[in-house]
Protein backbone atom coordinates (compact mmCIF):
# COMPACT_ATOMS: atom_id res chain seq x y z
CA UNK A 1 0.00 0.00 0.00
CA UNK A 2 1.46 3.50 -0.67
CA UNK A 3 1.21 6.39 1.41
CA UNK A 4 0.74 9.40 0.24
CA UNK A 5 2.73 10.70 3.73
CA UNK A 6 6.55 10.20 4.06
CA UNK A 7 7.55 7.37 6.05
CA UNK A 8 7.97 9.93 9.35
CA UNK A 9 4.63 11.56 8.83
CA UNK A 10 3.03 8.20 8.20
CA UNK A 11 4.91 6.91 11.17
CA UNK A 12 3.75 9.65 13.63
CA UNK A 13 0.22 10.02 12.05
CA UNK A 14 -0.44 6.40 12.04
CA UNK A 15 0.32 6.56 16.16
CA UNK A 16 -2.16 9.06 17.15
CA UNK A 17 -4.81 7.13 14.76
CA UNK A 18 -3.87 4.34 17.10
CA UNK A 19 -4.02 6.13 19.84
CA UNK A 20 -7.50 7.40 18.90
CA UNK A 21 -8.64 4.32 17.72
CA UNK A 22 -8.01 2.39 21.67
CA UNK A 23 -9.85 5.22 23.12
CA UNK A 24 -12.94 5.67 21.04
CA UNK A 25 -13.29 1.34 21.10
CA UNK A 26 -13.23 1.46 25.01
CA UNK A 27 -15.31 4.67 25.03
CA UNK A 28 -18.24 2.33 23.27
CA UNK A 29 -17.49 -0.39 25.74
CA UNK A 30 -17.32 1.56 28.58
CA UNK A 31 -20.90 3.38 27.93
CA UNK A 32 -22.03 -0.05 26.99
CA UNK A 33 -21.36 -1.48 30.24
CA UNK A 34 -22.62 1.84 32.29
CA UNK A 35 -26.01 1.31 29.97
CA UNK A 36 -26.46 -2.32 31.71
CA UNK A 37 -25.51 -1.71 34.64
CA UNK A 38 -27.09 1.54 35.80
CA UNK A 39 -29.43 1.85 38.91
CA UNK A 40 -30.99 5.09 40.02
CA UNK A 41 -33.50 7.50 39.45
CA UNK A 42 -32.64 9.31 36.29
CA UNK A 43 -32.07 5.57 34.58
CA UNK A 44 -34.18 5.97 31.31
CA UNK A 45 -32.45 9.30 30.17
CA UNK A 46 -28.81 7.98 31.04
CA UNK A 47 -29.34 4.83 29.52
CA UNK A 48 -30.59 6.49 26.45
CA UNK A 49 -27.78 8.86 26.58
CA UNK A 50 -25.32 6.24 27.16
CA UNK A 51 -26.04 4.23 23.90
CA UNK A 52 -26.26 7.23 21.82
CA UNK A 53 -22.33 7.41 23.19
CA UNK A 54 -21.75 4.57 22.33
CA UNK A 55 -23.30 4.39 18.65
CA UNK A 56 -20.98 7.95 17.77
CA UNK A 57 -17.94 6.12 18.94
CA UNK A 58 -18.51 3.67 16.94
CA UNK A 59 -18.63 5.77 13.98
CA UNK A 60 -15.46 7.16 14.85
CA UNK A 61 -13.72 4.64 15.44
CA UNK A 62 -14.37 3.47 11.53
CA UNK A 63 -13.22 7.10 10.55
CA UNK A 64 -10.33 6.65 12.47
CA UNK A 65 -9.32 3.41 11.46
CA UNK A 66 -10.23 3.86 7.65
CA UNK A 67 -8.08 6.87 7.71
CA UNK A 68 -5.27 4.71 9.49
CA UNK A 69 -5.58 2.21 5.98
CA UNK A 70 -5.79 5.26 3.57
CA UNK A 71 -2.54 6.09 4.80
CA UNK A 72 -0.60 2.51 5.10
CA UNK A 73 -1.13 2.17 8.15
CA UNK A 74 -2.97 -1.28 9.42
CA UNK A 75 -5.23 -0.29 12.70
CA UNK A 76 -5.38 -2.91 15.22
CA UNK A 77 -8.71 -2.84 17.27
CA UNK A 78 -8.02 -6.22 19.09
CA UNK A 79 -9.51 -6.64 22.45
CA UNK A 80 -6.07 -7.44 23.59
CA UNK A 81 -4.90 -4.76 22.44
CA UNK A 82 -7.53 -1.93 23.42
CA UNK A 83 -7.32 -3.85 26.96
CA UNK A 84 -3.45 -3.05 27.01
CA UNK A 85 -3.29 0.22 25.55
CA UNK A 86 -6.70 2.45 26.48
CA UNK A 87 -5.90 5.68 28.12
CA UNK A 88 -9.52 6.25 29.31
CA UNK A 89 -10.32 5.71 33.18
CA UNK A 90 -12.13 2.85 33.81
CA UNK A 91 -15.69 1.60 35.54
CA UNK A 92 -16.22 -0.85 38.45
CA UNK A 93 -17.85 -4.23 37.43
CA UNK A 94 -21.41 -4.46 38.90
CA UNK A 95 -24.32 -1.57 39.30
CA UNK A 96 -23.33 2.01 39.19
CA UNK A 97 -25.75 4.81 40.39
CA UNK A 98 -26.61 7.38 37.73
CA UNK A 99 -24.81 9.93 40.18
CA UNK A 100 -21.66 8.14 39.93
CA UNK A 101 -22.49 7.34 35.99
CA UNK A 102 -22.63 11.03 34.96
CA UNK A 103 -18.98 11.95 37.30
CA UNK A 104 -17.18 9.16 35.56
CA UNK A 105 -18.03 9.89 32.25
CA UNK A 106 -16.98 13.14 33.10
CA UNK A 107 -13.79 11.80 34.08
CA UNK A 108 -13.35 9.80 31.05
CA UNK A 109 -14.46 12.57 28.33
CA UNK A 110 -12.12 14.72 30.72
CA UNK A 111 -9.59 12.20 29.21
CA UNK A 112 -9.98 11.28 26.02
CA UNK A 113 -10.48 15.00 24.75
CA UNK A 114 -7.51 15.83 26.38
CA UNK A 115 -5.92 12.59 24.67
CA UNK A 116 -7.21 13.80 21.48
CA UNK A 117 -6.11 17.57 21.21
CA UNK A 118 -2.56 16.29 21.83
CA UNK A 119 -2.89 13.90 18.53
CA UNK A 120 -4.46 17.47 16.98
CA UNK A 121 -1.12 19.14 17.90
CA UNK A 122 0.92 16.16 16.81
CA UNK A 123 -1.14 15.94 13.35
CA UNK A 124 -0.67 19.39 12.93
CA UNK A 125 2.97 18.96 11.98
CA UNK A 126 2.29 15.53 10.06
CA UNK A 127 -0.83 15.91 8.69
CA UNK A 128 -3.73 18.17 8.03
CA UNK A 129 -6.01 15.60 6.63
CA UNK A 130 -5.98 13.58 9.66
CA UNK A 131 -6.07 16.48 11.95
CA UNK A 132 -9.24 17.43 10.29
CA UNK A 133 -10.70 14.10 11.22
CA UNK A 134 -9.43 14.40 14.92
CA UNK A 135 -10.96 17.80 15.03
CA UNK A 136 -14.09 16.57 13.73
CA UNK A 137 -14.27 13.91 16.21
CA UNK A 138 -13.35 15.85 19.16
CA UNK A 139 -16.02 18.49 18.41
CA UNK A 140 -18.35 15.61 19.27
CA UNK A 141 -16.57 14.21 22.00
CA UNK A 142 -16.49 17.77 23.45
CA UNK A 143 -20.61 18.35 22.86
CA UNK A 144 -20.90 15.50 24.73
CA UNK A 145 -18.65 16.08 27.76
CA UNK A 146 -20.87 19.01 28.26
CA UNK A 147 -24.13 17.33 27.77
CA UNK A 148 -22.76 14.87 31.16
CA UNK A 149 -21.59 17.97 32.37
CA UNK A 150 -25.04 20.02 32.74
CA UNK A 151 -26.64 17.13 34.56
CA UNK A 152 -24.32 17.48 37.44
FE1 LIG B 1 -29.76 -1.40 25.29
Amino acid sequence: MKSPLPEDARKVTGEALQGALVDLIDLALVAKQAHWNLVGPHFRSLHLQLDEVTSAARQYTDLVAERAVAIGVTPDGRASTVAATTGLPQIEAGWVRDSDVVKKFIEIYGAVIDRMRQRIQVTAESDLVTQDILIDVTKDLEKQYWMFQAQQ
